[in-house]
């Protein structure tokens, strides 16, 4: 349980908020690179931190991030032309370059110096891994680019898509790092107890801390002396990172993959999810066929967008389309999509989850040192010092993995290398 203020100081990114400052300390994706496909075409609306941003990529290729609206009388720039490296207001024909330059200003003497002084708010950009990223922090304190080992995997190899959540990042992230949950709300037979998470519905964590946030270790104990081990990472402020190598019956899975996804407040109450997978090895390309199957398990297939969007058409107003047959006699929730459960689950708590009244227990453990992270990074960042996380070498050697090993066995021992990248 916390105090309401924690939970405001956990959760609000909006500008001036400690949270958000702390957002503002990292590189953070905003769109898939397939949302601005070429060079000069249609800029897209973009809002991160609760700010309204455009972005657009200019006729050499890269992308420029800028506030919504013209610095002369405030015009959206969405709808502006994009033109000759910069986007062209079309109320006056303002016109400003992707680092918020106003290169053109037709509508006053051509000897004028007013343009040197009305540049717009812009942020810098780096692509990688299919996605646009921005760094809305201080001016030239960005750190270096992520490097993520998902960012180092060759294309045929790497996946990326995303989602939109009706919530508080919070909330997405504190399920992506709640291990316990799948035990139960992703329990897709309820008529076959010998699933790998079911077997053992109170599953042991242990936490290690690292400079980057924390790796953790799950440990269910399955019978004959096995346990299910399962590693985690969490890589501050706002990725898990988790192994998708077996599946819940032990077998190896459909796609061998270590997956992961990176909440990025839109604002404090809406989420943008970008969910990637990638091969662990040379010998585990993802193939087409692969994707689209686990897309669908997810609950992603393009089928289930409201098109035009990145929200599923299984929502809140619709109870997420949940069968109560299906619940009576087949999967423990009746919702389809393993992530649709979670937005159920996370989007039903409210827009921001009232965290004075829960009562976490033993399985909570790793999400109670999450918020003790991200409290730190707030003081931290207010202290004029670095967050964890945001130096490239603290992560970049690190994945996550799962096995089936023996009790006997220290789980750091039986996981050895398969926590180390090799991308
Ligand atoms: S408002 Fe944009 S040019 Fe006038
Ligand atoms: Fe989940």
């Amino acid at each position: 349980m916390i105090t309401k203020e924690e939970n405001e100081r956990l959760c609000l990114v909006h500008p001036g908020s400690a949270m958000g400052e702390v957002f503002r300390r990292y590189w953070m994706p905003f769109a898939l690179a397939g949302e601005l496909a070429e060079p000069d075409g249609p800029p897209i609306r973009v809002r991160l931190l609760g700010e309204d941003l455009v972005a657009f990529r200019d006729t050499s290729g890269a992308v420029g991030l800028v506030e919504a609206y013209c610095s002369h009388r405030r015009a959206p720039l969405f709808y502006g032309r994009n033109e000759e490296c910069g986007l062209r207001c079309v109320y006056h024909g303002w016109k400003f370059d992707r680092a918020g330059t106003c290169v053109d200003l037709p509508t006053e003497p051509p000897t004028s110096r007013f343009r040197e002084h009305v540049g717009i708010t812009a942020y810098p950009t780096w692509e990688g891994g299919g996605l646009l990223w921005a760094y809305m922090g201080p001016p030239g304190s960005e750190p270096p680019p992520p490097d993520y080992e998902w960012l180092r995997v060759p294309p045929t190899h790497f996946r990326v898509s995303k989602t939109v959540e009706a919530c508080n990042f919070l909330q997405g992230l504190e399920g992506g790092i709640d291990t316990a949950h799948s035990s139960y709300l992703h329990n897709l037979d309820i008529t076959n107890p010998n699933q790998l998470r079911v077997l053992d519905g109170h599953p042991k964590l242990e936490i290690e801390y690292t400079d980057y946030g924390y790796s953790y270790a799950s440990l269910r104990r399955i019978g004959e002396g096995r346990v299910y081990l399962r590693v985690y990472q969490f890589v501050m402020p706002f990725q898990q990172m988790r192994a998708g190598l077996i599946d819940f019956y032990g077998n190896p899975s459909a796609m061998p993959s270590i997956g992961g996804h990176i909440w990025v407040p839109i604002d404090d109450y809406n989420t943008a999810v970008f969910n990637w997978a990638y091969g662990p090895d040379e010998g585990s390309p993802i193939t087409d066929e692969q994707w689209d199957a686990y897309e669908e398990k997810f609950g992603r297939s393009p089928a289930d967008f409201i098109p035009g969007t990145y929200r599923l058409r299984r929502n809140a107003g619709n109870d997420y389309l949940i069968d109560r047959e299906l619940q009576k006699y087949k999967t423990f929730t009746g919702i389809e999509g393993i992530n649709t459960q979670d937005y159920a689950i996370q989007e039903g708590m409210g827009a921001i989850c009232d965290r004075t009244r829960e009562h976490p227990g033993t399985t909570d453990r790793a999400v109670l040192a999450a918020r003790r992270l991200l409290l730190e990074a707030a003081e931290r960042v207010a202290a004029g010092q670095p967050p964890r996380g945001t130096e490239p070498a603290s992560y970049r050697g690190v994945r996550a993995s799962e096995t089936v090993t023996e009790e006997r066995i220290p789980w750091q021992e039986a996981i050895g290398a398969g926590v180390k990248a090799t991308w």
